[in-house]
C-alpha cells in the first residue's frame, strides 16, 4: 500500500489558476511569445506521393523583396542524426508522402513568405505509390510490438475449438477511418539559433506547442549535434494536443534548419490547419475482426480480436488497438493480433487514448451483438464476464469498479426505459434507442521526472518541474497536490512549469501527467520536510526524483468507466441525434472535480464526434486527405452535442499513486463511440459496424 497524502486542497473544484490570463489574452501561446526581430517561415510541400525532386527553381522567390532565405534539400544544413526518417527533414531529394516538406521560405512577414512559396517551381520524378489499406495486401506484416511496448500478438487456450462448441457466437468485422487530432492551437514553433555568446557555443531556444519540453530537447539536441544543455524549450501554455504534440514532428526540425540561416533572428512557424492533416500525425484506420463465443448463460468462452491497420513506409507506428481486449473480460480462450500495412502515407501517431479508442468500438459493439443474440441485457452480459483478476497478467486489480459504474449509470440514465426489442420505441418521426459500453485505460506514469521545492523570503514554496499544461489543468492540480503534500494553503505555493530550465519531466501523454508529476512533487515535499522541517529557513531547497512504485508491479492498475448514450434516428432521413450521454467513471480520487469533469465530457464529446462525424478522406490517386479543413472534416459542434454528463465514484486507489488517483485524460473517449453505435442499433434494429455512422447507412 502506498502512503497516500491527506486531501485538503485535493478534491476541491479550484478554478484554473491561469484562467484569467487566458481569457484576457495575457497567457502566451508559442506563436505569441514576444521575440525581437522575428522572421516567418512558410513550408514548401511535395505535390507527389512518392518519388524524387529533380529540380527546384527558387529564383523568383529569392528575388522577392522581404525574402531572407529559401531552404531546400540543396542548401539545408546537414543534420547530425537522420535515423528517424520523419525528422530527417531536407536531407535528400526523396519524397515519401504527399505534403512532405521539400523546403521553406523565410521572410520578413508571413504574407511574403507564403507568397514567395507559391513562386517556387518544382519538378519531380514520380514513382508508383500505395496509400490504400487492405486486409489482404501482400505488404501486411506483423510488427515487433505495438505502442508503447506491448506484444503484437497474444494467444491463450484454443479459441477455434471454443468457438466451434460455443452456444452463441459473434464473428463480425468493424472498421474505423483515418482520423486527425485537430487541437485548437496549431503546431507552432518559434526557433532561435544563437551563436552570439562569444564562447563558440550554439544555443537553441524553442517556444514550442508541445506535450513535453524535455522530450523535445532530448529528441532534437542529437539531431542538431547539440549538447542538450544548450537547448532550451519553453511551453507555459498549450492549446490542446491529444497526442499530436507528444513528440516533435518535422515542422520543429524545419524551423530549426531555417533558424540557422537568419543570423540569430528568431523564426516563427505555425502550421496551417490544412498542413496539420499531413504533418502532425493521425490515427490509423482499422479493420477489426472480433469473434466472441459464449455458453447459453452468456459466460464468454472465447474472445478473439484481430486488427489490420496502417503505418508509414518510412517509420513504424503500431496502434495497440486490441490491447484493451486482453484485459477487459474473462474467458479461458483468448487471442489478439495486430498487422500493419506499410503505405506511402504520413506517419501515424498518438491520438487520444490510442488503442483503446478504436479497439473499444470493435469489442464493445461485438459485446452488444452477443447480448442481442442471447437475449440478455448488455449490462448483465458485461457484469457476468467481469474478471476477478487481470486475465492477461493474473495480477489482482488495484481497484476495478466497472460493475458499479454500469449499475450506477443504469439507474441515473433510466436504462429500464430502453426499447426491447430494438426498433420498438418511437417518438413522432424519430426512433429512440439506448446504448451502453465499457471503458478502460491503463495507469501509465513511471519514473523520469524530478521536482525542486524551495522556500523563499516571502513565505512561499516554489515548486519547479518541467511539466506541461495542455489546457487540461496541470497548473491547478499540481498546485493542489503540492499544497497538500507540503501541508500548506494553496496560496503559499508558487508553481513553475513548462520550461527545460526546470527539473526534467516526462511527457504529458497516456493520461500519465498527474500521476508522474504529482508523485514526484509529493516525493520532493516529503524530502523537503525531512530536511528542513515545518519551519524552514528562507532559501531552503530540495530536489527529488520520482521514486519507483512497487505496487505497480503487484497490481493491474487501470481506470474504468461505463458510457451511456441515447440516440434518435429519423425514420425518413436517417438523421441521427444524440440528445443524452452519461459517463460514470472509476478513476480513484479526483484531484479537481472542475477540471476532471472538463476532461471527461471533452473526451465523451470527442467520442460522439468519432461516432457520427470524423473521417479523413484519403484520396488514393493523389495521396492526400481531401477534406483537410474544418469545413469538410466535421468535428461535433454545439448543435451536434446534447446533454453530456459525467459523474464518478467516490473512491481512492491506494495502489495507484500517493494521491490515490488514476488517469482521467483519455478514458472519456473510450467506449463513447460504441455506446452511440449501440444506441442507434437499439433505436433502429440496424447494426452499423463502420464509423462514422452517417444517415445514408440507415437508408435503403
Ligand atoms: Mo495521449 S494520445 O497519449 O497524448
Amino acid at each position: 500500500m502506498t502512503d497516500t497524502i491527506s486531501p485538503r486542497a485535493i478534491g476541491t473544484p479550484m478554478p484554473r489558476l491561469e484562467g484569467r490570463a487566458k481569457v484576457t489574452g495575457a497567457a502566451p501561446y508559442a506563436f505569441e511569445q514576444p521575440v525581437d526581430n522575428p522572421t516567418y517561415l512558410h513550408p514548401l510541400q511535395a505535390a507527389v506521393v512518392r518519388g524524387r525532386v529533380t529540380s527546384i527553381d527558387t529564383s523568383a522567390a529569392e528575388a522577392l523583396a522581404g525574402v531572407l532565405a529559401v531552404l531546400t534539400h540543396k542548401n539545408a544544413p546537414k543534420l547530425a542524426r537522420t535515423n528517424d526518417a520523419e525528422l530527417a527533414v531536407l536531407q535528400s531529394a526523396d519524397v515519401y508522402f504527399r505534403g512532405q516538406f521539400i523546403g521553406g521560405v523565410v521572410a520578413e512577414t508571413s504574407e511574403i513568405a507564403r507568397h514567395a512559396a507559391g513562386l517556387v517551381r518544382v519538378e519531380y520524378d514520380e514513382q508508383a505509390h500505395d496509400t490504400q489499406m487492405r486486409a489482404d495486401s501482400d505488404n501486411v506484416y506483423e510488427p515487433d510490438k505495438v505502442n508503447p511496448t506491448f506484444p503484437a500478438d497474444t494467444d491463450e487456450g484454443d479459441v477455434d475449438a471454443a468457438l466451434a462448441s460455443a452456444a452463441a457466437t459473434v464473428d463480425q468485422t468493424y472498421t474505423t477511418p483515418m482520423e486527425h487530432n485537430n487541437p485548437m492551437e496549431p503546431h507552432t514553433t518559434v526557433a532561435r539559433w544563437d551563436n552570439s555568446a562569444g564562447d563558440g557555443e550554439t544555443r537553441l531556444l524553442l517556444y514550442d506547442s508541445t506535450q513535453g519540453v524535455h522530450s523535445v530537447r532530448t529528441t532534437l539536441a542529437p539531431i542538431f549535434g547539440l549538447d542538450p544543455e544548450r537547448v532550451r524549450v519553453v511551453a507555459p501554455h498549450v492549446g490542446g494536443a491529444f497526442g499530436s504534440k507528444g513528440r516533435p514532428h518535422a515542422h520543429n526540425v524545419l524551423a530549426v534548419l531555417a533558424a540557422q540561416l537568419t543570423s540569430g533572428r528568431p523564426v516563427k512557424l505555425a502550421l496551417t490547419r490544412q498542413q496539420m492533416f499531413c504533418l502532425a500525425g493521425h490515427r490509423t484506420p482499422t479493420i477489426q475482426r472480433v469473434r466472441l463465443g459464449s455458453g447459453p448463460d452468456g459466460h464468454l468462452t472465447a474472445i478473439a480480436h484481430d486488427v489490420v491497420e496502417h503505418t508509414s513506409r518510412i517509420k513504424e507506428f503500431a496502434e495497440q488497438t486490441a490491447v484493451m481486449t486482453r484485459m477487459m473480460y474473462a474467458a479461458p480462450n483468448r487471442r489478439t493480433s495486430h498487422r500493419l500495412a506499410a503505405l506511402d502515407v504520413p506517419v501515424p501517431s498518438w491520438m487520444r487514448a490510442p488503442g483503446e479508442t478504436p479497439g473499444s468500438f470493435g469489442l464493445e459493439v461485438a459485446m452488444d451483438e452477443l447480448a442481442v443474440d442471447l437475449d440478455l441485457d448488455p449490462i448483465a452480459l458485461r457484469v457476468r464476464n467481469d474478471p476477478e483478476t487481470d486475465p492477461e497478467s493474473g495480477k489482482p486489480w488495484s481497484s476495478r469498479h466497472l460493475v458499479e459504474c454500469l449499475r450506477d449509470g443504469a439507474r441515473r440514465f433510466g436504462w429500464e426505459q430502453r426499447s426491447r426489442p430494438a426498433g420498438g420505441r418511437r417518438k413522432g418521426d424519430w426512433l429512440v434507442g439506448f446504448g451502453v459500453a465499457s471503458a478502460t485505460y491503463p495507469a501509465y506514469g513511471g519514473p523520469g521526472s524530478a521536482a525542486r521545492i524551495g522556500y523563499d523570503d516571502r513565505g512561499r514554496y516554489t515548486v519547479r518541474i518541467g511539466a506541461v499544461d495542455l489546457g487540461t489543468g496541470a497548473w491547478t492540480v499540481l498546485t493542489q497536490i503540492a499544497a497538500d503534500a507540503l501541508d500548506c494553503p494553496v496560496e503559499d505555493v508558487a508553481l513553475e512549469i513548462g520550461d527545460t530550465d526546470l527539473p526534467k519531466a516526462t511527457v504529458a501523454g497516456g493520461s500519465s501527467g498527474t500521476t508522474a508529476w504529482g508523485s514526484t512533487i509529493v516525493a520532493a515535499a516529503r524530502a523537503f520536510r525531512d530536511q528542513h522541517g515545518d519551519q524552514p529557513a528562507p532559501g531552503a531547497e530540495v530536489q527529488a526524483e520520482m521514486p519507483a512504485h512497487p505496487d505497480k508491479e503487484k497490481f493491474a492498475v487501470h481506470s474504468f468507466g461505463a458510457q451511456f448514450a441515447e440516440a434518435r434516428v429519423h425514420v425518413d432521413t436517417g438523421e441521427i441525434r444524440v440528445p443524452r450521454m452519461l459517463g460514470v467513471f472509476s478513476v480513484g480520487r479526483v484531484i479537481n472535480p472542475r477540471t476532471a469533469r472538463s476532461q471527461f465530457i471533452g473526451g465523451m464529446t470527442m467520442g460522439l464526434s468519432m461516432a457520427l462525424h470524423e473521417r479523413s478522406v484519403l484520396d488514393h490517386q493523389t495521396g492526400h486527405v481531401v477534406n483537410h479543413d474544418f469545413a469538410e472534416y466535421h468535428i461535433a459542434a454545439h448543435a451536434d452535442v446534447g446533454d453530456v454528463d459525467a459523474v464518478w465514484l467516490d473512491e481512492e486507489d491506494p495502489h495507484a499513486n500517493p494521491m490515490g488517483s488514476k488517469g482521467i485524460g483519455e478514458i472519456g473517449i473510450v467506449g463513447a463511440a460504441a455506446a452511440v453505435a449501440n444506441a442507434t442499433y437499439n433505436a433502429t434494429g440496424v447494426r452499423i459496424r463502420d464509423l462514422p455512422i452517417t444517415p445514408d447507412k440507415f437508408l435503403g
